[in-house]
């Protein structure tokens, strides 16, 4: 017998060639990356389209989010330089992405987050895994602020996406989908907050094309939240607020790098207001079965409007990264969900009269 392993272990390990990594780097992996892409023929009925979606849903990577994809690279860098502590600011996935691998490599990790403004699963996270977690009085950008003046002291390595391999490592995701759909898309969606991930898309389609491995580039639709939408407005929002927390972002880091993306690719960058993100956010769950955080509803809330609009030719073939889990916001999927538990005595009588039989 014949038998050919086909474990898959890391970004890293499957797209080496298109990473700055070389047989020197002590790669830090928790198996990241080779999430499914499903697709969504349900929401694509509920909403009156016509056409192909295929959601890449990156909740299933091994901390819950896609920042997975670009903390292996960081972290494994890091290491590769010797430094002993890592820091970055988050509204909540960075931290448990950062604190993950941070544990995994023996390193020591320090996260700043908004007070009260995280997902509650993701506090659990960072916790858990041991990261020094300190909540600061004030918003992303502010803790984002403090992470670089750190950052310039030298003593600590920064893994917020202004650390450049964080982009690197999260172009993998375009990659996948290619390969997936065997071609790339004729749009691709996504969420905007800190605009890391837009520029990492954007990098990653046009370079599986260079490299002869697919076979157009998309058109990138981004989306922002009403309140926190300073790619859309044109200047930096100061008091961002929305309940997708995970993209409440004022002033996003890779501000040029969103902006070539849309108009590099002929996309656009929009805002959709909280209502629509929920709606979204409901939906894709009852339609589809796949559950996913807030933010992850604001493309899906966008695809819902430039459908209504008539912008998205029959027979499209669409992509939609769903960047965070549902169960990383317990709080806000109960608030949304609309239902309560029936609470019933233990007879069988009684339940059956819940369910009306
Ligand atoms: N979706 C989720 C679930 C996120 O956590 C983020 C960013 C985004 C979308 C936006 O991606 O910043 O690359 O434009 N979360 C960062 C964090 C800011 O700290 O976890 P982006």
């Amino acid at each position: 017998m014949n038998l050919k392993s086909t474990r898959w272990n890391g970004v890293i390990d499957h797209y080496a060639r298109f990473l700055p990594v070389t047989d020197a780097t002590p790669v830090v992996s928790l198996s990241e990356g080779n999430t499914p892409l499903i697709r969504a023929d349900n929401f694509v009925t509920a909403i009156g389209g016509n056409f192909e979606l295929w959601l890449k849903y990156e909740g299933l990577n091994p901390t819950c989010s896609f920042k997975d994809r670009g903390m292996t690279l960081a972290v494994s860098k890091a290491k590769e330089r010797g430094a002993k502590v890592v820091i970055c600011a988050s509204t909540g996935n960075t931290s448990a992405s950062a604190a993950a691998y941070a544990a995994r490599a023996g390193m020591k990790c320090v996260v700043l987050i908004p007070e009260g403004k995280i997902a509650l699963g993701k506090l659990a996270q960072a916790l858990m895994y041991g990261a020094t977690t300190v909540s600061v009085r004030g918003n992303f950008d502010a803790a984002l602020r403090i992470v670089r003046e750190l950052g310039e002291t030298g003593l600590v390595e920064v893994v917020n996406s202004i650390n450049p391999v964080r982009i690197e490592g999260q172009k993998t995701a375009a990659f996948e989908i290619c390969d997936q759909l065997g071609r790339a898309p004729d749009f691709h969606f996504l969420p905007v907050g800190n605009a890391g991930n837009i520029t990492a898309y954007w990098r990653g389609f046009r370079e599986y094309l260079a490299a002869g491995l697919s076979d157009r580039l998309p058109r990138l639709f981004g989306f922002q939240a009403a309140g926190a939408a300073p790619l859309v407005d044109g200047a930096p929002v100061l008091h961002p607020h929305t309940v997708a927390s995970a993209i409440n972002i004022g002033c996003p880091a890779s501000w040029d790098g969103a902006i070539a993306a849309r108009d590099e690719s002929n996309g656009c960058i929009d805002k959709v207001t909280d209502e629509e993100i929920l709606t979204a956010y409901r939906l894709i769950a009852r339609t589809d079965g796949i559950f996913v955080e807030p933010a992850c509803a604001a493309p899906l809330a966008g695809l819902t409007r430039c459908v209504r609009e008539g912008r998205i030719p029959a027979g499209s073939v669409i992509t939609a990264t769903m960047t965070g889990h549902g169960l990383k916001d317990p709080d806000n999927a109960i608030k949304t969900a609309g239902y309560e538990p029936f609470v019933v005595d233990a007879t069988r009588e009684a339940v059956m009269q819940v369910i009306g039989l």
